[in-house]
């Protein structure tokens, strides 16, 4: 059984946990308080478990980075980042900043020429982070239902790492969009801040993108 460490205690490390478990994964979500897992893990069953960041860090064969964007480094830190390297580590971090949003778009931290997953991946050279699941809603990240089949933007510099995280969200019920490299997040990035808007503005949280392609 393949087994997976998602760094994170948050909804998105929990839903994407629930969703591993659904599809045949041993799974471990990694937190500094495990007593806030007490229930997700009774829920889970026996191939549910949770430890601090290390654990999960060490125990995933791939790695799922679900944490607040802007302390994301530092977690890697916690976590040990020698547990991290050469596997594949599933980024579904955006780098949301602490500022209230301005007519519903949120204040990022990073710069248009230089995204989060970047920085991480000059800081972290020997991690494969493949960015995914980060512009939509938790809601929707596992089996999504929409009358069509939504895309996931991804993206990052190994190709074996991409094309695990292809498979992945194809059991997850995702078409597909791979944009190469890592460079490529500078633009899926602020995908979560236009996703944002309409939630944002109006309450409505209920979408997802889809790449239209003619024949
Ligand atoms: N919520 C969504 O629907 C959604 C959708 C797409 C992408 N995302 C992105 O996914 C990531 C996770 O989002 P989320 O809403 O599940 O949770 P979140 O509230 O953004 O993050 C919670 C996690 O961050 C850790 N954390 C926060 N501050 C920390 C600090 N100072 N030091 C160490 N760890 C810290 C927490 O650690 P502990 O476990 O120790 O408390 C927890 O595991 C974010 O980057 C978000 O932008 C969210």
């Amino acid at each position: 059984m393949k087994k997976v460490g998602i760094i994170g205690s948050g909804i998105v490390a929990r839903t994407l946990g629930n969703g591993f478990l659904k599809y045949g994964y041993e799974v471990m979500l990694g937190t500094r308080d495990t007593a806030k897992l007490t229930e997700w893990k009774e829920n889970g069953g026996d191939n549910a478990h949770v430890g601090s960041f290390q654990d999960a860090a060490r125990f995933g064969e791939i790695i799922v980075l679900a944490v607040t964007g802007r302390i994301a480094a530092d977690v890697i830190d916690m976590a040990g980042p020698q547990n991290l390297h050469w596997k594949t580590v599933i980024d579904t971090t955006n780098p949301i900043g602490t500022a209230a949003p301005e007519n519903g778009v949120l204040r990022y931290i990073s710069s248009i020429n230089e995204s989060l997953m970047e920085q991480l991946q000059n800081r972290f050279p020997e991690i494969h982070f493949v960015k995914a699941f980060n512009s939509v809603g938790s809601a929707y990240m596992v089996d999504p239902a929409f009358e069509q089949k939504p895309s996931m933007f991804i993206c990052g510099n190994n190709t074996t790492s991409r094309n695990q995280v292809k498979d992945i969200l194809h059991t997850f019920g995702w078409e597909v969009e791979d944009m190469g490299k890592a460079t490529a997040a500078r633009a899926i990035e602020p995908l979560c801040m236009l996703w944002c808007i309409p939630g944002l503005q109006e309450g409505r949280w209920n979408h997802a993108f889809r790449l239209m392609k003619a024949n």
